[in-house]
C-alpha cells in the first residue's frame, strides 16, 4: 500500500496518455501551443509496465487524461491492457469528447468503464469562443454515444469563465432534469500558459451555485451529503441527474487526496498544483529493475506535498495543465 507521510493512502493514478489536443480551450493553452516529440513521450509497453507498477503498490483506480487522451494512437489498445491489469478495478477517461462518436463503441469494449467529457456551454458560438477549435455538435454526439456506449454515469465537466459562459451554467444545469447525468463546475486553477484569464477570470464555486438558485431556485444536498471524489454534490428538486462543484481553489481538498499522476513525458507529479515531479521515464530507459522503480514510487508518494499554495500566491509555473492532465 502507498502512504504518504501524513497518512493518505495514494491509490488513484491519473495518466496523461499525452499532451497533444484537437482543442485549443482558452482556459487551458495557447493556440499556437508546442508539443513534445514523440520520442520523449511514453511509449504503449512502458504505460502498461508502469501501470502493472503502481497495482502493485496498492493502485486500484485509474484515470486516462490528455492533453486529449483519445487522439493518442493505439488509444483502444492501452485501455485494454490497462483494464487487463490485475488490482486496476476502475478505469475511466477524461475528454473533451470530440471523437467520442466514433471511438465510445469500442473504448467501452475494451474495458472503459466511464467518461467525463468537458461541456462549458450549449451555446455552438460560445463553445466555438470558448475552444478556439471545437464544433458542440461534434461533442454532443459523443456525449450520446458515450451514453449508448454504457459508459456512464456520465458526467460533464464546465469550466465557468468569467465573461464567456456564466449565464450558460443554467442551461447546463437544466440538462440534468431530463437526463441522469452529473453536470460539474470547476474552478478555474492557475498554471503556465493561460494564467491572466486563469486568475482574472476565475468564478467560485459559491457564485456559481448562487447564481444558479437565483434563477432555478434552491437545489437540494444530493449524494447523502458526501463529496462524489473531489465534488460537493447538490440536485434541483426532482431533476433526475446531479450538480457538482469542484472548488479546489476555494475550498481545497488536499486532506482527503489520494492522487498521483503520470505526466505524457513519464514523470510522477505528486500534487497538480505543485511543480514537483519525478522522473520515472529516464530510469525506466536506463534499464532500472522493477525493485528500484517500486521504491523510487514509494519515496515519492511518500514525500507527496500536503496540499497547494494557491492562496499563498504561489502558481505552478512549469507546465500547462494539458501537459499534467487535470
Ligand atoms: N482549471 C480547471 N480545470 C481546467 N480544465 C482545463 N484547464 C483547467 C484549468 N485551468 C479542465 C477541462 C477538463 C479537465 C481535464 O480539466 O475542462 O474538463
Ligand atoms: Fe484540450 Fe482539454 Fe485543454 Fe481543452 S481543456 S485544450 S479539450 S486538453
Amino acid at each position: 500500500m502507498a502512504l504518504d507521510r501524513f497518512g493518505r493512502k495514494i491509490h488513484y493514478l491519473r495518466i496523461s496518455l499525452t499532451d497533444h489536443c484537437n482543442l485549443r480551450c482558452i482556459y487551458c493553452m495557447p493556440e499556437d501551443m508546442t508539443f513534445r516529440p514523440n520520442s520523449e513521450m511514453l511509449q504503449d509497453d512502458e504505460i502498461l509496465l508502469l501501470a502493472r507498477l503502481f497495482a502493485d503498490l496498492g493502485f486500484d483506480k485509474i484515470r486516462l487524461t490528455g492533453g486529449e487522451p483519445t487522439v493518442r494512437a493505439n488509444i483502444v489498445e492501452i485501455v485494454r491492457g490497462i483494464a487487463a491489469t490485475p488490482g486496476i478495478n476502475s478505469i475511466s477517461m477524461t475528454t473533451n469528447g470530440v471523437l467520442l462518436a466514433k471511438l465510445a463503441g469500442p473504448l467501452a469494449a475494451a474495458g472503459l468503464e466511464r467518461v467525463n467529457v468537458s461541456l462549458d456551454t450549449l451555446d455552438p458560438a460560445k463553445f466555438k469562443r470558448m475552444t478556439r477549435w471545437g464544433k458542440l455538435e461534434d461533442v454532443w454526439k459523443g456525449i450520446l454515444a458515450a451514453e449508448q456506449a454504457g459508459l456512464t454515469p456520465l458526467k460533464l465537466n464546465a469550466v465557468v469563465v468569467r465573461g464567456y459562459n456564466e449565464e450558460d451554467t443554467l442551461d447546463l444545469v437544466r440538462l440534468t432534469l431530463d437526463h441522469p447525468w452529473q453536470v460539474r463546475f470547476i474552478e478555474m486553477m492557475p498554471f503556465a500558459g493561460a494564467t491572466a484569464i486563469q486568475v482574472q477570470q476565475r468564478v467560485t464555486g459559491a457564485e456559481i451555485q448562487a447564481h444558479i438558485e437565483q434563477a432555478l431556485g434552491p437545489m437540494e444536498v444530493a449524494n447523502g451529503g458526501e463529496l462524489d471524489g473531489e465534488a460537493r454534490m447538490l440536485h434541483v428538486p426532482g431533476a433526475k441527474g446531479q450538480v457538482g462543484f469542484i472548488s479546489s481553489v476555494s475550498v481545497p481538498f488536499c486532506s482527503s487526496c489520494t492522487r498521483a499522476r503520470l505526466t505524457a513525458d513519464g514523470l510522477l507529479r505528486t500534487c497538480l498544483l505543485r511543480e514537483h515531479e519525478i522522473n520515472l521515464l529516464k530510469p525506466l530507459r536506463a534499464g532500472a529493475t522493477l525493485e528500484d522503480l517500486r521504491k523510487l514510487l514509494l519515496d515519492a508518494i511518500w514525500e507527496k506535498p500536503w496540499g497547494h499554495g494557491l492562496a499563498e500566491g504561489e502558481i505552478p509555473m512549469n507546465r500547462v495543465m494539458s501537459e499534467i492532465g487535470g
